[in-house]
């Protein structure tokens, strides 16, 4: 499963890009906003530090103009990844810049027809939101799994990009359900190392090590 880390924060992602867990990165016009970048700019930056897609969204809502402002997007590098919202607008700008060659990701996705449609489509990903829908108390990963099951059962290439994860366990949940990817802020994917039992171990081993008075270095 890979990982893709939910920011647009230039210093978050080259902490953790250091660990070799960034396979990718996804933004959208919030995470811009609080990043207080040029869009273009920080995106191009942010290309250039990682190898995998790198999502961009577009914010204009007629086709005419999204294709056009994905167009300009996926000049910025290679490996941009255009994101549209999961309207027929979208999905018509998903369909003609997939036939381009660019990849797109397909956002906003509440609903296992939705996935259908993004797939139809030629989506690159499909980000369904499955903090949203804990939010309004629907099982954000019971869409997951039917999602799973469709592409499966159709043979869909999309792949599914859990998006909107608030928790660990949203990312142990899409691994065990077989999601191809997972988008999470950099104090999420920071939280997977965590077990008290690590941090008890690792004090005790370091007491003792104190008491022998040795060194390796
Ligand atoms: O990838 C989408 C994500 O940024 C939305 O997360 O927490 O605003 O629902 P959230």
């Amino acid at each position: 499963m890979k990982f893709f880390v939910d920011t647009a924060d230039i210093d978050a992602i080259a902490e953790l890009n250091e660990t070799g867990m960034v396979d990718g990165v996804t933004t959208n016009p919030s995470l811009i906003l609080k990043s207080g970048r040029d869009i273009l700019e920080v995106t191009r930056e942010i290309c250039a530090m990682v190898d995998g897609p790198v999502s961009a969204e577009v914010v204009a809502t007629e086709a005419d103009a999204m294709i056009s402002e994905g167009r300009k997007l996926a000049e910025i590098a290679e490996n941009i990844a255009v994101k549209v919202p999961l309207t027929w607008a979208g999905l018509k700008t998903c369909k003609t810049l997939t036939s381009e060659g660019k990849m797109v990701n397909v956002t906003l996705c509440f609903s296992a027809n939705q996935a259908l449609l993004a797939a139809k489509a030629g989506a690159t990903f499909i980000s369904p939101f499955v903090g949203r829908l804990d939010d309004v108390n629907i099982d954000g990963m019971d869409l997951i799994g039917e999602i799973r099951t469709i592409y499966d059962n159709f043979n869909f290439q999309t792949e599914i990009l859990v998006a909107s994860i608030r928790t660990v366990n949203h990312v142990t949940q899409s691994a065990l359900i077989g999601a191809d990817v997972i988008t999470a802020p950099p104090n999420v994917l920071k939280k997977l190392a965590d077990h008290p039992l690590t941090e008890n171990g690792l004090a005790a081993f370091m007491a003792d090590w104190a008491k022998t008075g040795q060194k390796i270095l």
